[in-house]
């Protein structure tokens, strides 16, 4: 347990106001800052903070990037971002009282004039607004400028504190940390040498979000499942992170990504890691993430002969989602029309520990799915004689525990019960939590959380850089069959179908099938 006025990583908590925990004064740089991620995710949740009270009175942002905006030019682009949104009612009154707080530097990091100035920027709107000299750095730019960013705020005297500008350094690096496993250790080479790994924050959304937060606490703070949680009583586990929408506009960046890299290396084996992780000693930061890493050391490394076993990738056809035709993945914008970049991949891994031998866990992810879905559902082995099976009046029952991720919040148990009448017939049931039902509200948005745990010093919620290196490790016998044979493992599904056929007998050759969403 952290102990009593720290958080659970150990930094002293400062206030406790009403709403919860608010962090020491601050100033949030946001390198990139003209792009959409600050438009349409960081500034409303800094915005919904704000309004539940959660940010220190002393608090700024100083967004930096090349388009040249004025500061009321930048409110009032991301004034847009929030009004249009879907953030709940917009409230111009606080929204006014925010956008005081916000401020802009037209700049390219690369040049170092630009750094010089934005130094200058710093101090200066850290005085106006009273901030006695924390800062929280977020790399919101292309992956290609993290580094020379990084070594910019280096040379520019940024990441450590000065006498007059003391306090706290932290960097927010965005997805994907590296492109495969030797340029995220080179990309790690050079965060370490300007940062300590505790100043660094690298963000998975997927871990701010309060359902994948209660995969531990559903686990952990309840007796009775924990006992049933291993390769006894469960059959198999399937992780499915679906999406019905297509690359929106980032072409260029899928073509270089897939989906591979996209979801499974980040998003996909933290929802692994939750789910199979054993209990940590406590919940500082560094005891739940050493044992993620353990968990991920145990999966055992596929070899690049056998990737063809265990995995198929899939890239979306022409097709029909939501009764609306789409176009196909090479239609897209910036895709070349020969792609064979993945927008499906399903994997079937296994770890090696006494908890899980034998237990396959299969992920999938894709986008222009039949549905928006991401869920962890956890198949129990049968019953061990079928003393009902003639009686059955449905399909025979099988045991799923599912964790709903998304759209859907919350959990739910099928079992199979006896159908009202004279003859014992047994139909498949379930036992359901909603978010929205015991909470009465559907959870937060997950960059709150983050960048709220990022201002507070509190890094669970991230990973390490071991997590990320060990993650890539195991990526990399897929990627480097594919580089050799681009098309290999490949096939097309059309949009709004759950993937290509050609995944079904992932499971079908071991007797088991997908659970239809
Ligand atoms: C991002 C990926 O990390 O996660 C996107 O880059 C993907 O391709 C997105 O669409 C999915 O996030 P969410 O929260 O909508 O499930």
């Amino acid at each position: 347990m952290a102990e009593e006025g720290k958080s659970p990583s150990g930094t002293p908590i400062p206030t406790k106001g009403q709403a919860g925990v608010v962090p020491p004064p601050c100033l949030l740089v946001i390198f990139g800052a003209s792009g959409d991620l600050t438009k349409r995710k960081l500034v409303p949740a800094l915005f919904g903070l704000f309004r539940e009270g959660l940010l220190p009175e002393e608090f700024a942002v100083l967004g930096i990037s090349r388009t040249p905006f004025s500061d009321d030019a930048f409110r009032d682009h991301l004034r847009d971002g929030i009004a249009g949104g879907s953030q709940g009612t917009f409230d111009q009154s606080s929204w006014d009282a925010f956008a005081g707080k916000i401020f802009y530097q037209p700049g390219d990091i690369g040049d170092p004039e630009s750094a010089k100035a934005l130094g200058a920027r710093i101090r200066a709107v850290s005085n106006e607004r009273g901030i006695p000299g924390n800062l929280v750095f977020y790399a919101s730019v292309a992956p290609k400028f993290f580094t020379p960013l990084i070594r910019r705020i280096g040379e520019a005297g940024l990441a450590a504190p000065t006498e007059d500008m003391p306090g706290y350094r932290r960097v927010v690096i965005e997805k994907p940390f590296g492109h495969d496993l030797e340029s995220a250790r080179e990309l790690s080479r050079n965060v370490m040498d300007v940062f300590r790994e505790d100043q660094v924050y690298r963000i998975d959304h997927y871990l701010g979000k309060e359902t994948v937060q209660n995969i531990l606490v559903f686990r952990f703070a309840n007796g009775i499942f924990e006992p049933l949680w291993n390769r006894n009583y469960i059959d198999h586990v399937q992780i499915t992170v679906a999406e019905d929408i297509g690359v929106e506009g980032r072409g260029d960046y899928f073509e270089e990504a897939g989906v591979v890299r996209d979801m499974i290396q980040n998003h996909l084996f933290q929802l692994l890691s939750n789910v199979a992780m054993e209990p940590p000693i406590s919940l500082a930061a560094n005891d739940i993430r050493d044992e993620k890493v353990k968990l991920l050391r145990s999966i055992e490394p596929v070899s690049e002969e056998d990737v063809g076993h265990v995995c198929v990738r899939g890239q979306y056809a022409a097709g029909e989602v939501k009764g609306q035709q789409v176009p196909a993945y090479r239609q897209e914008k910036d895709v070349s029309p020969g792609s064979l970049t993945e927008t499906y991949a399903a994997i079937r891994f296994t770890i090696d520990n006494w908890r899980w031998g034998g237990v396959p866990f299969y992920l999938r992810t894709g986008k222009r799915l039949g549905g928006r879905m991401s869920e962890i559902a956890i198949k129990f082995r049968p019953a061990p004689f079928l003393l009902f099976d003639k009686t059955m009046s449905g399909q025979l029952v099988s045991n799923y525990l599912v964790l709903n991720i998304q759209p859907e919040e919350g959990i739910f148990l099928k079992f199979g019960a006896k159908t009202p009448g004279p003859s014992i017939c047994v139909e498949p049931v379930e036992f359901k939590f909603t978010y929205e039902q015991s909470f009465g509200v559907k959870s937060r948005p997950a960059y709150g959380r983050l960048l709220l745990d990022a201002m507070l010093g509190d890094a669970t919620l991230f990973p390490r850089d071991d997590t990320v290196d060990i993650s890539w490790s195991l990526l990399e016998p897929f990627l480097s069959r594919w580089k050799e044979n681009p098309g290999r493992d490949l096939f097309f599904y059309p949009a709004g179908a759950w993937g290509p056929r050609e995944a079904e007998q992932l499971l079908s050759r071991e007797g088991r099938t997908w659970r239809i969403p």
